[in-house]
């Protein structure tokens, strides 16, 4: 099985679109509907309006104690009761890239305290994160969560916590787009 996903923007798939925000950047063009597939947007034969491609990976930030924390409240995604989700993708910008591993750990933990504030909204909210910068993609990663539509005000409480964080000003595009199953 390939860790490489394809998110395909167009008129199919299992999501239909209710709002594609630009919080940052360039815009996305709106579509209707989302398909998420497990493999590399060239073996797609319906490439859609757009296709953003990101694979999942090891941690780069997270140390023991909080990858404990995490495993010990997490859930998973595909949850009968998460109808709603949120693909955000991200790209950060040159000064980020120009840090050194421990000095990103430093805005990202210390100052920025993201996975300590993330922490608060499990097991509510599911979530994986994917890898896309080292794909030469438009942006540096594809952030998916999943929620039930009663945890849809706590999701964006967390936004606002993260979005007024030291890591965020290093953000350069970032664009919001909600989904619900139907
Ligand atoms: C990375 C936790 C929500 C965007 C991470 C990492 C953790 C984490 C532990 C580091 C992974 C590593 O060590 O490589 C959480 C938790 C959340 C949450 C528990 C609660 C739901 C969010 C949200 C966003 C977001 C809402 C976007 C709006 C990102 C991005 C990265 C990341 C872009 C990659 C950062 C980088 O490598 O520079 N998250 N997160 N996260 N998260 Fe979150």
């Amino acid at each position: 099985m390939t860790h490489h996903y394809s998110f395909v923007g167009g008129t199919e798939g299992p999501w239909r679109v209710i709002g594609c925000d630009t919080i940052v950047g360039a815009p996305l063009e709106a579509v209707p509907r989302l398909s998420v597939i497990n493999a590399p947007a060239l073996d797609l034969p319906d490439r859609g309006a757009w296709v953003l491609q990101g694979f999942t990976s090891n941690v780069r930030y997270a140390e023991r104690h909080e990858i404990n924390q995490l495993r010990a409240k997490q859930e998973g995604l595909g949850r009968a009761v998460s109808s709603c989700a949120a693909l955000i993708p991200i790209r950060k910008n040159a000064a980020w890239w120009a840090l050194s591993q421990d000095e990103r750990r430093a805005v990202f933990e210390t100052q920025s305290h993201h996975t300590e504030i993330g922490l608060d909204y499990l097991p509510q909210i599911a979530r994986q994160l994917h890898h896309s910068r080292d794909l030469g993609e438009p942006f540096d990663f594809l952030t998916w969560f999943e929620f039930a539509p009663e945890h849809t005000a706590a999701f964006e409480a967390l936004l606002v916590r993260l979005r007024a964080s030291p890591e965020w000003t290093y953000i350069e595009r970032e664009v919001d787009i909600r989904l619900v199953r139907d």
